[in-house]
């Protein structure tokens, strides 16, 4: 069986190897989860970004777009309830003095429980072959039916308590499951303690007069204090999305899975402001619609799930989360709140400005409802990532690494080889790459035998790659290889740009999503 760490570990050193992701300020040895974005991890990041943006604004209609400021006035937090309640339960253990988060510590207790049903489930599967009935096992098995229980028992007193702010029970919790400190080994935990994730910083010239700010922790109050200028500007009718991408920040404690967890992040994230009482419709249709839209890239049904939250933010009145099979298992990609007027009516409050909308329909002033989506662009990329490093093994017995980033996302979307340095076949190439580069980001490559140089494009995830040869110059014709097929066809110079645009363009793509 595949060791998933061993996975993820080569997903980690190929994003350095092949220009994606690195460690911020490397040189001097990093600055612990903040990472940078090179070449081909910028132009995937943006791609990402123009996928979601286009499918989310320019897609609706009753969608349009913002970029507000990181730097917000303080009192948005207090209003927003950050600064009460963005908090992480912490606990230290006093013989490796490393600190931990309550709850994850807890939920990494239980995803080793889950573990166990995924291995029962494994062992039937082979044992009953063809005869097996997932389903069916899932919900009779005596010994898998025991760990649901226990599974579930556990993530439902841990939401109690931390509902309940009993952070007390949260360590009696860990002390009970016989949790211990993955360094040290021992169980000599300190108490839980609450933490505030955001990041402070100051404003203005001088000490004394410096007012304090604080890092933006999420995107989505850029949104909630522009309601109104953007509902009358706009002259928008409820129904209507604010949608915004930018960065955020969080003091995050537990940040050791690469740029699954980072200090410094940035989100994609959409309000969508409706009459209250439609909430729990708009929840569901924004649910549909954002799993359609991941279902459209094509990396596997079977790696996306729900997963509905025990514990509810501050701010929520359902919410959800898309939930992507990562080397490390099932996590959290994108969340679907229910935030009903929370934010809005809180910013009335400490603003003292009437943040309504007048609804001609009604004849009627109300705060909207708000059902909002979230994801990160960052978590997107390592999923996407994650998901398509492959090592296929070929026909005449080698093996080779090849990212399979959906097409439309690659960085990359040809490279162009002349066969050989001469023969005025560089030439060609540059002409074509002249062409190609108004629409797409094209690449040349003429260093090592042409195998070697078709390897090199495989592992960097470019879709295409056209071979100039000398038949070339003699009919004006190329070879287009396919990276995930490996099939190569000859076709004219003139048909090249539209056969890559065909298998690229977020047209065809997102069409998925209808
Ligand atoms: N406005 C709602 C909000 O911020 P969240 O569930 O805390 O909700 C939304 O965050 C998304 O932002 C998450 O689903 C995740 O994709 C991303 N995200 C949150 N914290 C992150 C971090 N520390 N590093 C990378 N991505 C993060």
């Amino acid at each position: 069986m595949v060791n998933q760490e061993d996975v993820f570990r080569k997903v980690i050193s190929h994003a350095k190897e092949y220009g994606y992701v690195v460690q911020s300020s490397e040189i001097y040895d990093g600055l612990s989860a903040v990472y940078d974005y090179t070449q081909n991890g910028a132009e995937l990041k943006k791609n990402i970004k123009d996928y979601w943006w286009k499918a989310m604004v320019q897609m609706h209609e009753n969608i349009v777009g913002i970029d507000a400021a990181i730097f917000m006035h303080p009192t948005t937090w207090k209003a927003s309830g950050h600064v009460d309640a963005f908090n992480d339960p912490l606990i230290d253990n006093k013989d490796s003095k490393k600190r931990y988060r309550a709850d994850v510590l807890v939920e990494d207790h239980v995803a080793k429980i889950e573990a166990k049903i995924d291995k029962e489930v494994e062992k039937a599967s082979k044992r009953f072959g063809e005869a097996f009935n997932k389903t069916e096992f899932l919900t009779t098995n005596p010994r898998v039916l025991g760990y649901q229980e226990k599974a579930q028992s556990i993530i439902k007193r841990l939401s109690r308590s931390l509902e309940a702010e009993d952070l007390e029970d949260v360590k009696n919790l860990i002390e009970e499951l016989d949790i211990v400190c993955p360094v040290s080994g021992s169980k000599n935990w300190t108490e839980v303690k609450q933490f505030n994730l955001m990041f402070g910083t100051k404003l203005g010239a001088s000490a004394e007069t410096a007012t304090d700010l604080y890092l933006r922790p999420e995107t989505a109050q850029g949104i909630f204090v522009n309601f109104l200028n953007v509902q009358k500007s706009g002259r928008l009718k409820i129904p209507f999305g604010i949608a915004q991408i930018g960065k955020a920040f969080r003091n995050e404690i537990v940040a050791r899975q690469f740029i699954f967890r980072m200090r410094e992040f940035e989100q994609m994230e959409m309000q969508f402001f409706i009459k209250p009482g439609t909430q729990k419709e708009w929840y569901e249709k924004w649910k549909e619609l954002r799993m359609k839209w991941h279902l459209s890239l094509g990396m596997g049904a079977e790696n996306y799930r729900f997963h509905d939250h025990e514990k509810l933010a501050h701010y929520a009145d359902a919410a959800t989360d898309i939930e992507f099979k990562f080397p490390f298992g099932f996590k959290e990609l994108e969340g679907i709140h229910s935030r009903t007027d929370f934010d809005l009516s809180n910013h009335e409050k400490y603003s003292g400005k009437k943040l309504q909308y007048f609804d001609p329909e009604l004849n009627q002033n109300y705060v909207p409802y708000v059902v909002e989506t979230s994801i990160g662009v960052d978590r997107m990329f390592l999923a996407v990532l994650s998901n398509s490093l492959k090592e296929e093994e070929l026909e005449n017995g080698t093996t080779r690494t090849v990212l399979k980033i959906p097409a439309v996302l690659a960085p990359t979307k040809a490279a162009v080889l002349p066969l050989v340095k001469k023969d005025g076949l560089p030439e060609v190439a540059h002409k074509i790459i002249d062409e190609l580069k108004w629409d797409f980001n094209v690449v040349y490559d003429e260093k090592d035998a042409v195998g070697r140089r078709y390897r090199r494009q495989d592992a960097a995830g470019t879709p295409f790659c056209i071979t100039v040869d000398h038949q070339t110059i003699e009919n004006q014709t190329v070879t287009i290889r396919h990276r995930d097929t490996m099939e190569q066809k000859r076709i004219a110079i003139d048909s090249v740009n539209d056969t890559i645009a065909r298998e690229v363009g977020i047209r065809n793509w997102l069409k998925k999503t209808e």
